[in-house]
């Protein structure tokens, strides 16, 4: 469903993804993990055909980015890590726009809508986006997303700013839409939705791969069995002297 080959991203002089190599089967949730400027955003619009690799290949539902970009973004879905989104639209007109790109404009589509609607909490369509919070903004996204039910769905750190309650529906939406068949490919820093979540996780630090599994097979990797991922995390891109000196010294 979603497959890297030799992934590079360079600007000018410094290699932000380097080399990366991913294979998402159909039905998976895929955890992208790595700290802050790792390369994961960076990664990810390159799977999703708004960022051009430098070299390497992005094939989507086994279709090549370079020659069927349409086809692809026609079915996929993407919630990016900044609801940017225009500022002079009111909530459901936003919807609206969505639904006539996508030429979606049924009845089915808006039972979705109502659903999700009252599943987030949105009774806010009225609102200009220029007015809604983070949160409430990064919901309307969301719902703009999820109510086309796309084939593979992209999520850049998806609960930053969502309250406790939208981020739980959130996270067990994911999982049914998973069950149902839709491959979902998302980065967190919150590692325990990770490892609650991901069937499979893959770690990058400066722009590489540093590790890839399941949870069980991470595990192996570390220094001792009953790790958790945060540990496993640390272990992999910072060490703990590293953070006890930094403590220390401030
Ligand atoms: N347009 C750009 N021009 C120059 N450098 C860029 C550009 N976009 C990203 N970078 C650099 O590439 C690196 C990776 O950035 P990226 O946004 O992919 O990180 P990230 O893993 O998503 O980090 P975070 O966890 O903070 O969101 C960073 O060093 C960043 O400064
Ligand atoms: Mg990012």
């Amino acid at each position: 469903m979603i497959k890297a080959v030799n992934l590079t991203k360079k600007f000018g002089d410094f290699t932000a993804v380097d080399n990366l190599n991913l294979d998402v089967s159909p039905g998976q949730i895929f955890g992208f993990l790595g700290p802050n400027g790792a390369g994961k955003t960076t990664t990810i619009k390159m799977l999703t055909g708004v960022l051009k690799p430098t070299s390497g290949k992005v094939y989507i539902l086994d279709l090549d980015m370079e020659s069927k970009e349409i086809e692809i973004k026609k079915r996929i879905g993407v919630v990016n890590e900044e609801p940017k989104i225009y500022s002079h639209l009111k909530g459901y007109e936003y919807l609206k726009f969505i639904m006539d790109i996508f030429q979606m404009n049924n009845s089915e589509i808006k039972r979705r809508i109502h659903e999700l609607c009252e599943a987030f909490g949105v009774d806010y369509l009225d609102k200009f986006i220029s007015d809604m919070s983070h949160g409430m903004k990064q919901k309307l996204v969301l719902i703009s997303v999820l109510m086309r039910k796309p084939e593979v769905i992209f999520l850049d750190e998806p609960t930053v700013g969502l309250d406790a309650k939208s981020a739980k529906i959130l996270k067990e939406l994911l999982k049914k839409y998973a069950e149902q068949g839709i491959t979902i490919f998302l980065t967190t820093h919150i590692l325990e939705i990770a490892e609650k979540m991901c069937e499979k996780i893959a770690i990058i630090n400066k722009g590489k791969k540093i590790a890839e599994g399941t949870m069980g097979e991470l595990k192996k990797m570390g220094k001792y069995e009953n790790m958790n991922l945060e540990e496993l995390f640390l272990e992999l891109t910072a060490s703990e002297e590293d953070i006890k000196s930094i403590v220390e010294q401030l």
